[in-house]
């Protein structure tokens, strides 16, 4: 029998069905935005709208927004991942990232954004983003967990109403990961006993919590800083390590505050590794690193955050450990490039194309000037969903071939394999 799809309840957030005043009874959703916005920007008859209401740095190139959602967000847990969708000159531009810290009790959320080079939205969001600025947002959907943090999180929203759902456990995204199309490889969100993706242990059925050990990686750090300082609200007692990779103390996100933490709570443990640092150079993730910093791995819960190389060899390295849980960032591409293309048809528009067989389908597809619908870039938030209806595609994160015709089939991580039909 196939695994039923879990949806993930997030806390009620006081959010209630349209009532005879509600403005979808009465006018079309686009004229009412129209309207309302000359009195509210956040006004709207069904898009999240979010306002910042404070922005701070969170390290040298990388800047904490507060936004203030409106009344269609539907509420989070620490952990998830949202999209944030901008306008920049005429074109709208959505990316994903990770909530950095868990959603406030006045029902602000938090995202930081480091600056990529080069990027086209992270600056924006980064630099140019004020208080006082309206951003629109998507739902919020997957995401890391702490195993036993994540049943009291089932248990205390379980009459919340819906919030999203994990059409794609197995996988993720995120942002410093949102602009280079955030390829959250990752660590499934099982709300209810699911099974998890290959590769991935879950410890559902735990009932003493194994220690934690948090992996992190650039801006990897922020769903598990957020997962961090939600579970030491909640009261977390066991054992916390967590590691942090990056590049140079100023890329460090949070530094004060993660010292702070572990000021307050002597059962965390926070070690920086500075892979640039002038003095004493850290190593990347490795066996002896890891012997020496968590000797204990094989009784862990562990959570991984951070480039797709990394999250690879930390899942090798990890192997013996009692849980693991990643989220990586690079869009999966095939290992080779062999020059193959193959005949796609778009049943729609009634093109077709030869696409390169060695890059995501959506990546082919705008490269030869379609331009289908996208959302995460990483397999997670279903929105570039399509109809394979004959035809055979690879998965690009299993390697997995795929003929199963009028199957929906996610374009941003699979490549045309044999002549494809697409409902596009
Ligand atoms: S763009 Fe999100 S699943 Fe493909």
């Amino acid at each position: 029998m196939p695994a039923q799809t879990p949806a993930i309840r997030t806390p009620d957030t006081g959010h209630r069905p349209a009532s005879r005043l509600n403005p979808r009874r009465w006018l079309q959703p686009a004229v009412f935005d129209f309207w309302a916005r000359h009195f509210n920007r956040t006004w709207s008859a069904e898009r999240i709208l979010a306002r910042v209401i404070e922005r701070r740095a969170a390290s040298a190139r990388a800047t904490t927004l507060v936004l203030k959602p409106n009344r269609h967000w539907p509420g989070a847990v620490a952990g998830q991942h949202l999209d944030v969708i901008v306008e920049i000159e005429g074109a709208r531009h959505r990316r994903s990232y990770s909530l950095s810290a868990p959603p406030r009790a006045d029902g602000c959320i938090e995202i930081t954004v480091a600056e990529v080079e080069g990027g086209l939205v992270s600056p924006v969001l980064a630099r140019m983003t004020q208080v006082g600025a309206v951003l629109e947002l998507s739902a919020p959907y997957a995401g890391l967990a702490l195993s036993h943090i994540r049943a009291a999180d089932r248990a205390q929203t379980s009459s919340g109403r819906m919030a999203a759902e994990l059409t794609h456990p197995s996988l993720l995204v995120g942002e410093g990961a949102g602009e280079r199309g955030r390829t959250h490889d990752a660590g499934s969100l099982p709300l209810s006993p699911t099974p998890l993706p290959q590769g991935e242990r879950g410890l559902n059925n735990m009932r003493t919590p194994a220690p934690a050990l948090l992996l992190a990686a650039g801006s990897g750090i922020t769903p598990l800083r957020a997962l961090l300082v939600d579970a030491l609200a909640k009261g977390e007692t066991r054992a916390i390590t967590l590691l942090y990779w990056a590049q140079t103390r100023e890329e460090l996100c949070f530094h004060e505050e993660l010292l702070q933490l572990v000021q307050g709570h002597p059962t965390l443990r926070v070690e920086f590794l500075l892979t640039r640092d002038s003095a004493a150079p850290a190593a990347r993730i490795n066996a002896t690193q890891l012997q020496a910093l968590a000797p204990e791995l094989s009784t862990c819960e562990v959570l991984a955050c951070g480039p797709d190389g990394f999250i690879a060899r930390a899942r090798e390295l990890c192997a013996s450990a009692r849980g693991f849980q990643a989220e990586g960032f690079t869009a999966a591409v095939p290992e080779k490039s062999d020059g193959a293309r193959v005949r796609v048809q778009l049943k729609r528009s009634g093109l077709a194309l030869d696409l390169p067989t060695d890059r995501p389908l959506l990546q082919a597809l705008e490269e030869a000037g379609q331009t289908p619908a996208f959302g995460c870039r990483r397999g997670i938030c279903n929105t570039c969903s399509c109809d394979r209806i004959a035809g055979a595609t690879r998965d690009l994160q299993s390697g997995d071939l795929r003929d199963e015709p009028s199957t929906p089939i996610r374009l941003c991580v699979h490549s045309a394999a044999q002549g494809l039909v697409l409902d596009l």
